[in-house]
This record gives C-alpha cells, structure tokens and sequence, in this order.
C-alpha cells in the first residue's frame, strides 16, 4: 500500500531525530514543515532535503515551542493552514544529581517538553477537526516510563507527555485523530553526545566507557536506534491501519523496559 503523502509539521526539526526524521519523511513523499527554534538549522535540514534523493517537500519555519507569538504567527501564515500531522520533538537533556541541578535548567525542560507539547497540540487541533483528520505524535522516551539517576527534569517532563498524550487522545476520540507516545531508547544525535561527558562526570567514568556500561548495557539489542525505525514507526501510526490505535506508547527500546 503507498502513504497517502500528508503535510507534517516537525518540531526541531534543526537537528538529530527531526532532522533524520524529516529527510526520511521527504524522502517518502510527504510535504515536511521544518520547524527550529534555531531556523538556520532549519534551513540546513530543508538544503540536506533538497540535495538528496525526495519525491515530498520542505519548507523551513522558526518555531519556539514555547512562544505563543511564534505558534500564533505560524498558523496565521500559508504554511500553517494545512497540517495533517504534527511530530511534536522539539526538546533538550540536561544531567545533574537534583541537588546541584540549576533551576532554570529544569524549568526550561520541563517548558520545553511539556509545555511546547501542550501548547503546538492546542494550536493544531482545531485545524485538524475541520478537515476531519490527524495524528499527533508525541516524543516520550524510555524516561517515559522508566527513570534513570541525574535526569529529574527530563524523566519528569517525559512521564509528563505519556500522560498529557492519554487525556487529549480521550478528548479527541468522536473525530479520526489519534495521538500517541513514541518512545525510543537512545538514539545517536548530538543530544546524545552531550551526555556522554556530562554523564561521564556525573557517573565519574571515563567517556569511552559510558556508551558501552551506560547507554546501551540496559538494551539487550546493545544498540542505538536508528531515524529510519523511527520513521518506520511513524509511517504505521499516520497510516490507516493506525486509526484506531490512540493513546497508546510505541516503545522502540531494544528490549530495555521488557527486564
Ligand atoms: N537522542 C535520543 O537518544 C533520544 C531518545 C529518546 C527521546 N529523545 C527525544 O527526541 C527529541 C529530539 O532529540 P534529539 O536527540 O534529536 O536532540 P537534538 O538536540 O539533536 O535536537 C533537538 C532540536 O530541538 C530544538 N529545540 C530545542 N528547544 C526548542 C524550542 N523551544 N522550540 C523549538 N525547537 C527547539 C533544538 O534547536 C534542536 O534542533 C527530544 O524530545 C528528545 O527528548 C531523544
């Protein structure tokens, strides 16, 4: 069966997996709504698009997640009139035992990926009940279900999504809209390699030693997941085949939550 080619709006889209994500997507047809608070990143993601191999589009767009100007601005503009699915990924880590963990830090986190959620959500829906259609997907993580020491911020905002996720699917459920957690375990981007050093300070292990002992011991598969599983996932949850499955977490884990 071919996707029926959707215009799906990814936030932060600049870098890691919404870069990955969105030259897959392009790459599979679709028209891709690259939006980063940083739009020169954004920009970059939509020039990789347009050198590789895409039968889809790409527009680049600045979106702070947490701007209500922003949102406001880009639903007011062309671009924002059509928006079949919303990739809500925007988000940041930052890895601190809780007692030095500055507080700007966490309320930045828990902004950015529970509020900007929340708000890039409320914004899409009534766009998406007028045309009678959309998904939403919402990036949890394994910290979505499970917590691991120095990331209070990141394991409280990730248990935050699966739980926003289950309400506005509730609320949505007379229409086909379907919304849903996409889980991943780690995923090597350059939020990642950030944390091989912060981690390595904070677990005091050499860097070299944090992939193997830290990141990837837990996953029985001993390996990071990649855009395309990402994708892959995505394509099954924008699908038909999908219309029914709400409220729900996709865990691409590699077996880490099943000990
Ligand atoms: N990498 C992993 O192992 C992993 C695993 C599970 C979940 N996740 C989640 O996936 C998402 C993407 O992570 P990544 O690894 O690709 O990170 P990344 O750092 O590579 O990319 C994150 C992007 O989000 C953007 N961003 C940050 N704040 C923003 C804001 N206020 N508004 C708009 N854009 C903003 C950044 O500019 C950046 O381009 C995050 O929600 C993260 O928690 C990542």
């Amino acid at each position: 069966m071919t996707a029926t080619p959707r215009h799906i709006l990814v936030t932060g889209a600049g870098s890691g997996i919404g870069r990955g994500v969105s030259i897959e997507l392009a790459r599979a047809g679709h028209h891709v709504i690259i939006a980063d608070v940083n739009v020169d990143a954004a920009d970059e993601t939509v020039t990789l698009i347009e050198g590789g191999s895409h039968t889809g589009t790409a527009v680049a767009t600045r979106i702070d997640v947490t701007c209500a100007d922003d949102i406001d601005r880009f639903f007011s503009s062309a671009a924002g009139q059509r928006v079949d699915v919303l990739f809500n990924n925007a988000g940041l880590q930052h890895v601190a035992p809780l007692e030095s963990f500055a507080q700007d830090k966490w309320d930045q986190l828990i902004d950015v990926m529970v509020k900007g959620t929340c708000m890039m959500t409320r914004a899409t829906l009534p766009g998406m009940r007028q045309r009678g259609f959309g998904r939403i997907i919402n990036t949890g993580s394994i910290h979505s279900l499970i917590a691991s020491p120095f990331k209070s911020a990141y394991t409280a905002a990730k248990h935050a999504v699966h739980g926003f996720t289950k309400s506005v699917a509730l609320e949505t459920a007379d229409v086909d809209i379907t919304v849903n957690t996409l889980c991943p375990s780690y995923v090597r981007t350059p939020l990642v390699e950030k944390q091989i050093a912060e981690q390595a300070i904070a677990y005091n292990l050499p860097p070299d030693q944090i992939v193997d002992r830290i990141m990837l011991e837990p996953m029985p598969k001993k390996a990071f997941i990649t855009f395309e599983e990402i994708t892959g996932a995505i394509e099954y949850l924008i699908s038909g085949a999908a219309r029914n499955l709400t409220g729900q977490t996709l865990v691409i884990d590699g077996g880490w939550t099943a000990r």
